[in-house]
């Protein structure tokens, strides 16, 4: 059975976006293959935050997966400072990884160029975990002989690095790493925010997933539309009300407000309570479990530990045989 392996930055309130480009996908794969998923906290630590907002949003993604139907009799969820040989794999490749190929990684690149542009010192700022972070990326998959990689479209970039590293790893020490592939849903590749621009916390524009019906409800009333009266014909291409249905609702709902859509007799405003009933029935038992789980600590830490045994017996002899191959020990 092929293995699976992805990582979940804990960033804060989950929304639409997270939840449709990344969860969803990434939870369905569970069906057919191993999937680990792990709470990727050593890579938060580029980010400065004080320790107990970093242990709350670990358990808040723990809880979001749980709620979002994550089964840790089928899935293995850990957090990734329970897994810390994934550390010590990361230094022994960072010791294949040529700096040139992180100088080109985006986004150490992208604050690299940010100073630059500003006239400041090129690495004012910088971290080492940053500019390391796709040698650990490389180290959280390898370390779990990986066949697949569930990632959004952004990481495109990082999955090619991973495989350079693992390749150079092979050349020089024989072949104990896997070359995995990026399992990259081309259909969510976007989704697009209340204005339209990629749903994102930092624009402000997101529908968060647990969100209550009311508040679901006014958010989705303020989703940007144009001004085509009910009559009209209107372009499910470019409607963010559209885009974000054919998401959630059933494929024969979907055909039917797009043939509506391009005949013309239906309005924006009852697009939006049909966007609304359908969120509400994507979201409202999801909502219910994570209620339910968020504050029990005891059952997160419970999945947590299960998980991160799981996680440890199979990253065990991956270990030894890299250590033992380059001379460790
Ligand atoms: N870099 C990924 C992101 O920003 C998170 C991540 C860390 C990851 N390690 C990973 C994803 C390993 C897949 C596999 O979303």
């Amino acid at each position: 059975m092929k293995t699976a392996v992805t990582g979940i930055k804990p960033t804060g309130i989950p929304h639409l976006g997270n939840y449709l480009g990344m969860y969803r996908p990434a939870l369905e794969l569970a069906r057919d293959l191993r999937a680990f998923y792990f709470i990727a906290d050593y890579h938060a630590l580029t980010v400065e935050a004080p320790p107990e907002v970093r242990r709350e949003l670990s358990h808040q993604v723990a809880a979001t997966s749980l709620a979002l139907g994550l089964d840790p009799s089928r899935a293995v969820l850990y957090r990734q400072s329970d897994l810390p040989e994934v550390c010590e794999l990361a230094w022994i490749l960072a010791c294949v990884t040529p700096k040139g190929l992180l100088n080109r990684a985006h986004a150490y690149k992208a604050a690299r160029d940010a100073n630059l542009a500003s006239g400041r010192d090129a690495d004012l700022g910088i971290n080492v975990g940053l500019f390391n972070y796709p040698v650990l990326m490389a180290s959280d998959v390898l370390i779990l002989r990986a066949n697949a990689v569930p990632v959004g479209q952004d990481q495109q970039q990082h999955m090619e690095i991973l495989r350079d590293i693992a390749a150079a790893f092979n050349r020089r020490y024989g072949k104990l790493l896997t070359l995995p592939e990026a399992l990259i849903d081309a259909r969510v590749a976007t989704i697009p925010g209340l204005d339209g621009r990629k749903m994102s916390k930092s624009y402000g524009n997101v529908i968060p997933i647990f969100a209550e019906p009311a508040e679901l409800r006014r958010l989705v009333m303020r989703i940007r539309t144009d001004s085509r009266g009910p009559a009209e014909p209107k372009d499910p291409e470019t409607d963010l009300v559209f885009q974000l249905y054919r998401h959630l609702a059933d494929a024969d709902a979907v055909a039917g407000l797009l043939q509506r859509y391009e005949a013309g007799g239906v309005g924006y405003a009852e697009a939006k309570e049909l966007l609304a009933e359908a969120l509400e029935a994507a979201l409202g038992e999801p909502r219910r479990r994570y209620a339910e789980v968020r504050r029990d600590h005891a059952l997160l830490e419970a999945v947590l530990s299960q998980g991160a045994a799981q996680a440890r017996e199979r990253a065990a002899p991956l270990l030894r045989a890299v250590r033992q191959a380059v001379g460790l020990g």
